[in-house]
């Protein structure tokens, strides 16, 4: 049962969640059991502009403990991630990091501002093209 807290920036507190590999119903946002996945099947607010296909980065996530528990990082989320801003040597993107075992990540600031002045998602639908078709 791999745990996921999810902090906010700075802060040492955050939210904590455990599934079954395997059993996570897919919210069909971002890889299956991904950071983004399990973040919408438990209500945990984190961006995801392009619906989850790796074409933008607001899913951006900075990777506190467990690092070796995701799978490896495609060239695809490499390549998105040299855009990141405030890009870190343990950035990855919330929609294609898939966990694998207990991870604590960090959800940087401009999004936590986001989610206190009350913002939903900014799902754009279509109007960012899937890059991976
Ligand atoms: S949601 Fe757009 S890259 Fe992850």
């Amino acid at each position: 049962m791999p745990k996921v807290t999810f902090l906010p920036a700075g802060q040492s507190e955050g939210q904590t969640v455990e599934f079954e590999s395997g059993k996570l119903p897919y919210s069909e946002h971002g890889l299956q059991e991904s950071l983004l996945d399990i973040a919408m099947h438990f209500h945990i607010q984190l961006e995801h502009a392009c619906g989850g296909s790796c074409a933008c980065t607001t899913c951006h996530v900075i990777v506190k403990e467990g690092k070796d528990n995701f799978s490896e990082a495609e060239d695809d989320e490499l390549d998105r991630l040299d855009t990141a801003a405030g890009l870190t040597l343990s950035s990855r993107l919330g929609c294609q990091a898939v966990v694998k075992g207990d991870v604590v990540v960090e959800i940087p600031n401009w999004n936590r501002n986001y989610v206190s002045e009350g913002g939903g998602s900014m799902n754009l639908g279509d109007a960012i093209p899937n890059l991976k078709k």
